[in-house]
Order: C-alpha cells, then structure tokens, then sequence
C-alpha cells in the first residue's frame, strides 16, 4: 500500500519572454510529491513538477488570425528542425532551412538548478532534444540579463575531448584538451562547452549532470533566455541521464491553450504512473534516436476511416518517416494525403459550405460547428479527439478552424507529428523499459 502526501511546496516563477511583441507570460511552478512507499519497494518514490501557463490568449496588439499566423509559422520552423533531425544520417551539421528565421517559442518551462550551491533556473521542456543547455559567463551573443555562474559553483568541471560523452553531442570540436559542441535550435546556432554539475530537479539532486555550457550565439536570438531541458530519448538527455532513479520513465499532461492558467505537469519516474493506460510500441530509430516514433496505421473522421496510402504511414527509420509525438510543436502537421484524406472528410461531416483560411489554417467556419470526432489509430492503441483537442477557436468572434495542418510544402521528409494542441488534458506516458508510449484522457487545466 502506498500513502501519497502532496506536498505545496509550490515555487512560481513569473518570467517574461525578452521580445515584448510575443509577450507570452508564462509561470511554472515546481511542485515535490512526496510518497510514503512500502519499505518492500526499491523504487524512487517518484517526483512531479507541475507547469504553468499563465496566458493562454495571444498578445493584444496581433489580430487573432496574425497570431495564429505567427504560430503556424513557429510551427513550421519547428517542423523544420524535427524533419532535419528526421532525415539526417550523419552527426554532421543538417542545412537550416529559411523557415527556421521565425522565432521559436518555448511552450512549457519547468524549474530545476544547477550546481552547489544550486542556482535555480527556468527551463524550456522539450521532448524532441537529447542534451541540456544553459547560457554562462562571457557568453557572446547570450540574452544580457541571465547566465549560470560558473566560477560560484565548485563542483562545476568541463569535461575533456576523451570523454566518450563528447561523442554523442552534435558537431564536437576539442580545444585544447576540452569538448565543445555547435548546435543549431529553433533559428539559433549556438556553440557550447561539454560541461558537468550537480542537477537539481523535483528535490533530486544528480551529480555530474552533463549539459552545454553556451560561450557563444553564432546567428539567430530566439533560445530560450535560461536554456533548455532536453527529454528525448537518445544520449545525454534527462532521461538516460537519470536512468537509474527515474528509469527512463515519465509521464507528462499539456493543459488546454484556452485556459488562462495553463497548467500541467511532468511525472518522472516509475510511481505514480497510470497503470490501466491504453498503449502503443515506441519505435527505435538508431539514425535519429531522440525521438519519440510511434506506429500510426489509421486515421478515422465520425466514424469513417479515411483511405490513406500506407506510405504516408509508414514508419522508415532510414528516411526518418513515421509519426512521432512532438511537445513542442502546437498544432499537428500530416504529411499532405494524410491531411487532405482528414480535411476532406471533415468538411464532408461538418457539411457548411463557407469554408475560409486563417493564418495557415485552411479548414474555418463562421459560427458554431457540429464537428465530427477525430480518432488517431495506433497499433494496439486509439486516441479519439473531440472538438476541444481538434479546434481552435477564436477570442472574439465566431471563427472556428480544424487545428491541424499539412505538413510544410517544402519539406519531404514523409514526418507527421502529434502536437501539443491534440494532446492535451491527456497524460502522455513515456516508458522505455516497456518501450511503449501511452495515452490516457488526464484534465490537467486549471
Ligand atoms: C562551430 O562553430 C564555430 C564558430 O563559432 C566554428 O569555428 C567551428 O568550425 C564550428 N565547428 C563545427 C564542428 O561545426
Ligand atoms: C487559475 O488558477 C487559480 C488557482 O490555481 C484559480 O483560482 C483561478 O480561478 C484560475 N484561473 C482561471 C482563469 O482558470
Ligand atoms: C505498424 O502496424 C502495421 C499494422 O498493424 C504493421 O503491419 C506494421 O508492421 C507496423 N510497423 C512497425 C514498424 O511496427
Ligand atoms: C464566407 O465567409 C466570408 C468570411 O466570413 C465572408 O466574407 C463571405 O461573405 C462568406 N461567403 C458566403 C457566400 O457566405
Ligand atoms: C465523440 O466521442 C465522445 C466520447 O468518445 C462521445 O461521447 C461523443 O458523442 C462523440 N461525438 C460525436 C459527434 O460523435
Ligand atoms: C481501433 O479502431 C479501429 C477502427 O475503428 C478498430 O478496428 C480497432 O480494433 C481499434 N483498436 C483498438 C486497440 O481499440
């Protein structure tokens, strides 16, 4: 039997983005749940950061359809940057593609700190990212207002070129004896230095944390102001890094983007895990192995099952397509006869002839729609999505749009990608031992 004790330690953090004309207001807060397990068990007790958005409406000066604009076009970048990793069969730089010039947001921080004593930092959450990284001193081209201070933490080393782990971040170089990275995110190209130190996170603390240490922004501003926490599943990520406490298991709940608080969290480890949650097999791709691939074998609208051609389905880790599900990326992207199967059927069930496009979004309606549910097939696993996870509406207004997209015309790559918007108020479990991904219908709005 297990006793849980949630404890309210809860610490909110009000950050402001840098670029006033997205001003995004978004607050996270960490909450440490303590569970009494029975002494049988050797298991970590488990741990819970809960995150918050606190604005889930756009920024006042942008008309709706401008900030839906602008948010497909931060989706497309993002697209961008999942297909490259999708595509690329080296560790070699992939080429930047022009749409990556858009601003990437970070949808979800969380708190967690770095060194001794711990300097507290608010991260961005990115399931498609391996390895961590923080803006430090003397960093050239770094947002001005923040950095993590080296010389305050002792236990704070840079590790060497022979370390097997210099291996495994893009791009290494050794200067002198040390291990430095180039890497490039959502516009941004950056170089860091491969570094280690204590990790502070949901009241764990992990020694030798290894992460990037940023000496230097080689083009683009949009990084996250304090870094980046990377939950993919290839090396160096949050995940294989605290492989023996969390066991390479975690579980995390997107809040709805109309709630104002947006509130969700994250659930690392084992415990307190949903048992009876419906599965799917996570697909390994030894050519990309950060993300989360899973195998999508249908789709189906009201109740019809759209005739899409196998291949635009098909998982092919040579090519990098297949379906992945994606944190960071809002609004879902199928490759294009996948999304024109959807939209024609949607239209067909919603059966109102005036349909319009609104900032990237090609499937809208003035007024109120009945709309037919929309049910993603998995093997041995299916998601039905009702209207709150497939439309998005507008504040003021009556516009309504389907909250999906084709996937951009310039890229290739066969990705489609399961966004934040269709999953959210739904735990998404991540279990690599089980190697398996579930889903279950969690409200986690505030
Ligand atoms: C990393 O970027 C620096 C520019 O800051 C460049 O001099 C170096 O050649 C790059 N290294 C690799 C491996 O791309
Ligand atoms: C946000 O959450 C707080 C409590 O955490 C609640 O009092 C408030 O009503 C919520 N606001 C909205 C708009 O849901
Ligand atoms: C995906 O599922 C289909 C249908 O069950 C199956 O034929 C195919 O082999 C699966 N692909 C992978 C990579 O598991
Ligand atoms: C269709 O909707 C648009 C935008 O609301 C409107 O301007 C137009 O008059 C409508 N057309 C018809 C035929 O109703
Ligand atoms: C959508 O699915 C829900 C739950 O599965 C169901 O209650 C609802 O009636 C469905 N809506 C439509 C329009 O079929
Ligand atoms: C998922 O839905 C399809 C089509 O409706 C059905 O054939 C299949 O048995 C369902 N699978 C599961 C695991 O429920």
């Amino acid at each position: 039997m297990k006793l849980s004790l949630p404890q309210p330690s809860a610490l909110f953090l009000h950050l402001n983005m840098a670029s006033p004309n997205l001003s995004f207001i978004l607050v996270a807060a960490l909450v440490s749940f303590l569970f009494l397990a029975d002494s049988a068990s050797s298991l970590h007790p488990g741990s819970t950061l809960s995150i918050i958005h606190a604005q889930g409406s756009y920024p006042p000066q942008l008309s709706w359809s401008e900030y839906l604009g602008r948010i497909s076009s931060n989706d497309a970048s993002r697209f961008l940057y999942l297909s490259n990793l999708a595509v690329s069969t080296t560790k070699k730089a992939t080429p930047i593609a022009s749409g990556f010039q858009n601003l990437h947001l970070p949808n979800y921080l969380v708190k967690i700190a770095f060194g001794n004593p711990p300097q507290p930092l608010t991260l961005a959450l990115d399931t498609s990212n391996d390895v961590a990284w923080v803006p430090c001193p003397s960093c050239s081209g770094c947002p001005p207002s923040f950095f993590f201070n080296t010389a305050k933490s002792p236990s704070f080393k840079p590790l060497r070129c022979g370390d097997p782990r210099c291996q495994q971040v893009p791009n290494p170089t050794c200067e002198g004896t040390y291990c430095f990275f180039n890497m490039s995110y959502g516009g941004a190209n950056f170089n860091a230095a491969l570094s280690r130190d204590t990790l502070h996170i949901a009241g764990d603390d992990f020694q030798n944390y290894v992460f990037g240490c940023l000496r230097k922004v080689i083009s683009g501003s949009s990084l996250p102001p304090q870094g980046l926490l990377g939950l993919g599943r290839g090396p160096n990520s949050l995940t294989s890094q605290t492989q023996e406490t969390y066991r390479s298991t975690f579980s995390y709940c997107l809040p709805s983007i109309r709630s104002r608080n947006f509130s969700g969290s994250l659930r690392l480890g084992p415990v307190g895990q949903p048992i009876n949650i419906k599965t799917t097999p996570l697909l390994p791709n030894p050519r990309r192995p950060t993300l989360y691939y899973v195998n999508m074998t249908g789709i189906v609208v009201g109740r019809r099952r759209l005739a899409i051609p196998p291949e635009a389905l098909t998982f092919d880790p040579a090519t990098g397509a297949g379906t992945v599900f994606d944190s960071g990326t809002m609004f879902s992207r199928l490759v294009a006869p996948a999304y024109a199967a959807l939209r024609q059927e949607f239209r067909r069930r919603v059966a109102v002839k005036n349909v319009t496009s609104v900032g990237g979004f090609d499937t809208c309606y003035e007024g109120p729609i009945i709309a037919p549910n929309i049910t993603f097939l998995f093997d041995g696993m299916n998601v039905t999505l009702g209207p709150e996870n497939t439309l998005i509406h507008s504040s003021f207004g009556n516009t309504v749009c389907l909250a999906m997209a084709a996937s951009p015309d310039n890229v290739n790559s066969g990705l489609n990608v399961i966004a934040g918007m269709q999953q959210q108020n739904h735990r998404v479990l991540i279990d690599l031992p089980g190697q398996r991904l579930g889903v279950a219908r969690e409200p986690c709005t505030v």
